[in-house]
């Protein structure tokens, strides 16, 4: 049975979690885990020259990771891969590189110093950066691409979950909105053969997507604010890891919006980890998106499905049934119900 010492250790590893996050980083932005071959042992020496830093400061924070198990150094400044420092490797299938460059990265790790205000009402990431998380992106391409990759690259796996999940067969065009880089619909088309997509999301997201990124034309990138208006004439229309990145009154907008683009025959899905209220049966994970989403966003939050369904009614929309998936989410399907003023 676990004692007090273990207590305190584990809650001092935790208190600490940051440097271990930070140093992930370090060692991710060098690219690292790529410099050594699955199988191969490098000096610290050379996978420092090789990336330009000195030897001594690298072979530290190697030491530290390989302390959790990330990497191998031994006493002699050698390194190799373990299994998950190979999960670094931009290589890996669901690589996890993109994420040890996103949590810690400027916009994100700034927006939490100031979490306290959320506190009161306030936006963490307004008051550290005077801007909304989005705008800030946007005029940080670079940034903004490591979140593009690190959305395709969850490490919910959620991408290739929810196209196993759900029976997208006879489903002719498929709009993901806010659909980043195009993962889902990749995931999906490369299951359905007669299928297409139109992944709509910023300008400068959509701009970024490579040519060979659109499933050989099959995958139309379209650039917009779904505060505006999204693509009409889908059969399907997916909000994946949406509508958790803005608060009530924003998340209806946006359903409206699809509602709005929507015929009556087209089906909406909403895929987002829904929060189970007593966290003594939740994922810790979702709990901490919780509070990546206030420390990003302020009010916006993880829901739970009731919580869903009254946003969805409030829309103009029907939940006809829920899907639970291999990956931590769950598909929410919904479908336009005839409004009272007949809309
Ligand atoms: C949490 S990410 C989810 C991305 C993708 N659906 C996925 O699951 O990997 C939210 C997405 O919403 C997009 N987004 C934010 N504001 C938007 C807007 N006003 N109009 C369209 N897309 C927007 C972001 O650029 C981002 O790609």
């Amino acid at each position: 049975m676990a004692g007090p010492d273990d207590d305190r250790l584990a809650l001092d590893l935790l208190i600490r979690g940051f440097q271990v996050s930070r140093t992930i980083r370090l060692v991710a932005d060098l690219g690292i885990a790529d410099r050594i071959a699955p199988e191969a042992t490098s000096s610290v020496a050379e996978l420092a020259a090789a990336s330009g830093v000195l030897a001594e400061p690298l072979l530290r924070a190697m030491r530290a990771l390989a302390a959790f198990g990330i990497f191998r150094v031994d006493a002699d400044g050698m390194a190799a891969h373990t299994p998950r420092s190979l999960l670094l490797r931009s290589d890996a299938p669901n690589s996890l590189h993109p994420s040890a460059r996103f949590w810690t990265a400027a916009g994100s790790w700034r927006a939490w110093e100031a979490l306290d205000v959320a506190m009161h009402g306030r936006n963490p990431h307004e008051a550290a950066w005077g801007t909304s998380r989005f705008d800030y992106l946007r005029t940080n391409p670079d940034e903004a691409r490591i979140f593009d990759a690190f959305m395709a690259n969850f490490p919910d796996d959620r991408h290739g979950a929810i196209a196993a999940a759900y029976d997208f067969t006879n489903v002719r065009l498929i709009a993901d909105i806010g659909g980043g880089n195009g993962q889902t619909l990749r995931r999906i088309l490369a299951l359905h053969p007669a299928a297409q997509g139109i992944v709509f999301d910023r300008a400068d997201v959509v701009a970024a997507i490579p040519p060979e990124a659109l499933a050989d034309g099959r995958i139309t990138p379209r650039g917009g604010s779904f505060f505006d208006a999204v693509p009409a004439g889908a059969d399907l229309y997916l909000l994946v890891r949406v509508l958790h990145d803005w608060p009530d009154e924003d998340a209806a907008r946006i359903l409206r919006s699809c509602r709005s683009a929507m015929g009556a025959d087209a089906r909406l899905l909403v895929v987002e980890g829904l929060i189970e209220p007593d966290p003594s049966r939740g994922r810790p994970t979702e709990y901490l998106t919780d509070m990546q989403m206030m420390a990003m966003f302020g009010t916006a939050r993880e829901r739970t499905e009731a919580e869903f369904g009254r946003l969805l009614a409030g829309a103009g929309f029907a939940l006809t049934r829920t899907v639970a998936t291999a990956s931590p989410v769950t598909i929410l399907e919904a479908v336009p119900r005839l409004l009272p003023d007949g809309v």
